[in-house]
Parts: structure tokens; sequence; C-alpha cells
């Protein structure tokens, strides 16, 4: 498995390599969720990169920018183990020269609601690292997990409007026995705060009893109750909402027209800031 810090080194490493090329871009901490991806992409037969880059400009000025962990070695053993071809970790020079004139893309419908409310300027560094980490490395496909639901219909988005000619895939969300998402923010948990963030699983759960079990139609009755179960829990709720699962617009009713919809959280579990979704299918003969 090769490494590169530059672009210079990238640029050489990924014209040797042959056949078609998969990026799975990260900002390291890999946990199962980041290695179910890597090893999509390989049984899919590309071969993969993975970018290591804990990328400054989607993180706010109060945000874990600092602490996010960084655990290098045991990030690359992990690459190496689950057959990755290359790692690119840039250093924050090398991504943003400084003096370069700032570009920003961004998808406004999507990127200013639910987490973008909550992190302004979030949604445009996520977007300006994608599409750079795609201008370098020049994937045909790139795999995202759907844990960063509203991340990836942006991702989806973006590509779609600009024409890249990247493939997205999106992944399912990989989980702890008893639930909780894998996240490289889980870290940061003590034992009880990790029992008290199942709660998001369970609200998520409750919602999706409520429409695919019960038919429940109306949308503030499904989140009034998964906001229930937050906060009976102790976590503070940022929102706990059901949405259309395509452009994330509030819905008037929940209908059974073979539409998905989607139940979104975030929630804070002391100081530490989760997020979780779950796809909900309203059945149809009501
Ligand atoms: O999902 C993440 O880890 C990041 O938002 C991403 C896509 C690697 C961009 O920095």
């Amino acid at each position: 498995m090769w490494t590169a810090t530059t672009v210079e080194e990238l640029r050489r490493l990924r014209a040797s390599t042959p056949g078609s090329v998969a990026l799975v871009p990260t900002m390291g901490a890999l946990h199962a969720g980041h290695v179910s991806l890597f090893e999509a992409a390989r049984a899919d037969g590309h071969a993969v990169m993975v970018s290591i880059f804990v990328n400054p400009t989607q993180f706010g000025p109060n945000e874990d920018f600092d602490r996010y962990p960084r655990p290098l070695e045991q990030d690359l053993a992990a690459c190496r183990h689950a057959g990755v071809t290359g790692v690119f970790r840039p250093t924050v020079d090398e991504i943003y020269p400084p003096g370069q004139l700032e570009c920003l893309v961004t998808v406004p419908v999507l990127a200013d609601i639910l987490e973008g409310a909550h992190r302004p300027g979030h949604f445009a560094g996520v977007c300006r690292v994608v599409a750079k980490l795609f201008n370098l490395v020049q994937p045909d496909v790139a795999y995202f997990g759907q844990k960063d639901y509203q991340q990836l219909r942006i991702i989806e988005a973006m590509t779609q409007d600009l024409a890249m000619p990247v493939r997205i895939v999106g992944r399912p969300t990989v989980r702890e026995p008893q639930g909780l998402a894998m996240s490289s923010r889980n870290a940061y948990l003590t034992a009880e705060q990790r029992r008290q963030a199942l709660a998001i699983y369970r609200s998520l759960g409750k919602a999706k009893n409520l429409v695919e079990a019960d038919r429940e139609r109306d949308p503030s009755v499904v989140e009034s109750a998964m906001q229930w179960v937050l906060r009976e829990n102790g976590l503070q709720v940022d929102y706990a909402v059901v949405r259309d699962a395509r452009a994330l617009a509030p819905l008037q009713r929940i209908e059974p027209r073979g539409l998905d919809v989607v139940a979104l959280v975030a929630a804070r579990v002391g100081n530490v800031r989760l997020i979780d979704n779950m796809v909900l299918k309203p059945p149809m003969n009501t």
C-alpha cells in the first residue's frame, strides 16, 4: 500500500494505477463503518484509495477540530488490512496553500437546513474538500456512508449538477450491536454517555414503528415521539424530524406513495454531538 502526502506524489501514484479507482474520503479515526466502505469498493472490483484529512473548513470556530482524534498509525494499519491500494494524507497547507483564493461550491437548498442550520458553513467546507479530492484523485466512483445522510444527498447533488465524472455510492450505516451508529466521535463518549446515546437509535426505531406499523401520517406526532425518547434519556435535541428522503423538505403528511421518508436526529450527550438517521417506508395500502 502506498501513502502520499503531497499532491505531486498523489498524481504520480494515481497515474500508475490501472483499472477502475474508488475513492473513500475520510477524516481518519477509522472504524468498522469506514472499513465496510473499503470492503464494498474492493468487492465491486475497484482499486481503493483512501484520503485521511481532518478538513478545517468544515469545522465551526467552537467545534472539535483541534481535539478530533488522529490515530494515524492505527488508521494506516486498518487500510493495509482492508486491502486498500493507496492512502492520501495531506497536510492542511497542501490542500489549502496559503494565499490561494477560496472557491465555494454549495447546494443551497440542502446546505442551509438541519446540519447546515446548526453548523453554518459546514457543507461549504465539505463540498470544497470533496470537489478538490475528486479533482486530485480523479476516481471513477466514490463511496460514502449513509450515516451522514444529508452530506450524501449534497454530494450526490453536487456531482450531478456540476457533471462531475464520479459515480457516488451510498452504503448502509454500520452499527454497534445495541444500535449506536459507528462514528469517530463515539470515542469522546464515557461508558454512561454511550448508554445514554442508545436513545438516538431508539428514537429512530420509534419513528419507524409509528410510520410503518401504526401507519401514523402526521409528521408532528412522529417528531414529538422521537423527541420525547431523546429527552427522557437526558439528551439535548438539536433536531429530530421526519423529512422527504431526497430534498429533505418538511412534510405536510407522510404519504404512502412509494416515496421514502427519512427520520433524522442530531442530539448532544454532554458536549458530544451525534447524528443518525433511518429511512422509513410508509406502507401503501391505508
Ligand atoms: O464524512 C466525512 O468524514 C467528511 O465530511 C468528508 C466527506 C471526508 C469530507 O471531509
